[in-house]
């Protein structure tokens, strides 16, 4: 009998990460952020698949605000796809966006299906940059979009005491790479007009409102739905996230690429 893969986003955690970043959110910065990772790009009748799209927030609110044709979010927990569709179907976009589950490993559609290609802080869940570039290559049209926020290294080799302790804390499946191993991996599998925009020194301010949040105003409620154990080891990681940050070894970042017409 094959077991179910471990949750690496139970409900406790989205739980807490909903309640910094906004309903539908497990990564930084909500909606702007979404607005900002789309910003420039006309998506009027454009077909978007997003990688990762965890509780759907992302998806939702394209699917509500832009008018592309249809969106599909992939991911690979089978009860945040759950979670995506009932919260889509609250928000009464159900019929623009499909949510699927899909195994990790090469993206399942057909060559030339998508206009844009959305992820937002996902990629850093998958280790090999180069074959997942190329796979979003494939899955683009001639002329379609690759936009995306994720977390990336701020150097090669041995990750210091501290990121390591970060990392742990997370107990998360970080596949961290530079923004150079990115920009090899978007050039080699045939992008161009690749843009890498550092986004480290936002998050460091953003990061320390959400962890005064955590430990002020939304200390009560959510040390209620999680338990106040729980809730203070995700502030522990909140601290050494900060830490990271602050080292400039951690740097959430903006990129875009290309793919030739
Ligand atoms: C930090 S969450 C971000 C979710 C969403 N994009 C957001 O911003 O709210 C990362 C998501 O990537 C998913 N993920 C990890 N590995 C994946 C893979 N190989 N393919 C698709 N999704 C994956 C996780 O299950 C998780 O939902």
């Amino acid at each position: 009998m094959n077991e179910a893969p471990d949750l690496e986003y139970d409900d406790d955690m989205t739980a807490v990460l909903e309640a910094v970043w906004g309903e539908g959110f497990m990564s930084p910065g909500g909606t702007d952020e979404v607005d900002g990772i789309l910003s420039g790009l006309e998506l009027r009748d454009k077909s978007v698949l997003d990688i990762g799209c965890g509780l759907g927030g992302v998806d939702i609110h394209i699917a509500s605000n832009y008018p592309v044709s249809h969106v599909t979010g992939i991911d690979i927990e089978a009860d945040l796809i759950e979670k995506c569709k009932t919260l889509a179907t609250m928000a009464g976009v159900s019929e623009k966006i499909t949510f699927q589950q899909v195994a990790p490993g090469p993206l399942p559609f057909d060559a030339g299906s998508f206009d844009v290609v959305i992820s937002k802080d996902a990629i850093i869940h998958i280790p090999d940059k180069h074959t997942l570039a190329t796979d979003i290559h494939q899955v683009l049209k001639p002329g379609g979009i690759f936009t995306a926020s994720d977390w990336l290294a701020g150097h090669e080799g041995e990750l210091s005491p501290e990121m390591k302790a970060y990392v742990e804390a997370e107990g998360l499946d970080f596949g961290l790479a530079t923004a150079e191993t990115y920009k090899d991996a978007l050039l080699s599998a045939g992008f161009e007009n690749v843009q890498i925009q550092d986004r480290n020194a936002w998050y460091r301010t953003v990061a320390r409102q959400e962890r005064e949040a955590l430990a002020g105003p939304l200390h009560d409620s959510l040390s209620s739905a999680v338990g106040h154990e729980f809730l203070d080891r995700e502030i522990k990681v909140w601290d050494l996230m900060i830490t990271v940050l602050d080292q400039g070894e951690l740097r959430p970042t903006h990129l875009r690429a290309a793919k030739p017409s």
